[in-house]
């Protein structure tokens, strides 16, 4: 590898954990996108952040958007010329409580636009970035109900179907990446975040500080797995 800095790129970076994700990622040394569906609040975080002196950028993305993501990938490769870190982070959780047969469909399938076709469009727009140098390290924010044991539970249908297709995506994209580029899914825990709520056990930092490890794992580390704090869990 170079001695050139490492850039690391984060979906739905504007608050959250996303937001944590990318502080942390600067104070490791990585240059920082922070990608944001909307520009206002993807300038403010990058605002807020650069205070500190954290070496981090705004781009907008809307991963619902597939022109977005290419304009993106191509802003990143022609400003950078690299990618080695990829978290696809943003998420949606639109049907607590609700079950699916009840569900509007345009609740599903929205939920799959963002937290699955997201990622996979996200994934697919800039794996090139890491074929060219061979390297890479990707992370997809899943959740502990995207286990196929949780599809025995009624309730949260979309959420979970969407967490357990990505699961599925970061298994047969680790099969099909050639060189040393490592997919990985990872549950953050039940965080206090807008999406978790403030009665949540666990803050953003102490989630992104349980995620980070894959980011900078080396050439023998695992890909195509599910991980909680560190420690493998079943799909
Ligand atoms: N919080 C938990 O307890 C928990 C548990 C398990 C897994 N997770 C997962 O962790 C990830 C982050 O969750 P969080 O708790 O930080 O949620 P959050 O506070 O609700 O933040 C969600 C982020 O995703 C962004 N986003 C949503 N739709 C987007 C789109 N179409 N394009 C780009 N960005 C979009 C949001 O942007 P806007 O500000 O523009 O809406 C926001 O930045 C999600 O994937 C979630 O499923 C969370």
């Amino acid at each position: 590898m170079s001695k050139e800095k490492q850039v690391a790129l984060v979906t739905g970076g504007n608050r959250g954990i996303g937001y944590e994700l990318v502080k942390q990622l600067a104070l490791n040394g990585f240059r920082v996108i922070l990608t944001s569906r909307d520009p206002e609040t993807g300038h403010a975080a990058v605002q807020q952040l650069k205070e500190s002196n954290l070496d981090v950028s705004v781009m907008v993305m809307d991963v619902d958007n597939q022109e977005s993501i290419r304009q993106s990938a191509i802003t990143v490769n022609e400003r950078y010329g690299r990618l080695d870190v990829l978290i696809n982070n943003a998420g949606v959780y639109l049907d607590e409580n609700e079950k699916l047969l009840n569900l509007e469909p345009s609740i599903l399938e929205g939920t799959m636009a963002t937290n699955f076709f997201g990622a996979y469009h996200v994934i697919r727009s800039f794996i090139s970035l890491m074929e060219k140098q061979g390297y890479g390290r990707i992370i997809n924010v899943s959740s502990e109900y995207g286990a196929m044991s949780e599809m025995s539970y009624q309730g949260v249908g979309a959420y979970k179907l969407s967490k357990l297709a990505l699961n599925g995506l970061t298994r047969l994209v680790a099969a099909e990446i050639k060189g040393d580029i490592k997919i990985n899914a990872v549950d953050p825990g039940w965080v206090s975040s807008d999406m978790g709520g403030p009665s949540a056990p666990r803050t953003p930092k102490q989630a992104a500080e349980s995620i980070l490890w894959l980011a900078t794992i080396g050439p023998e580390g695992p890909s195509g797995k599910f991980f909680r704090d560190g420690k493998q869990i079943p799909w």
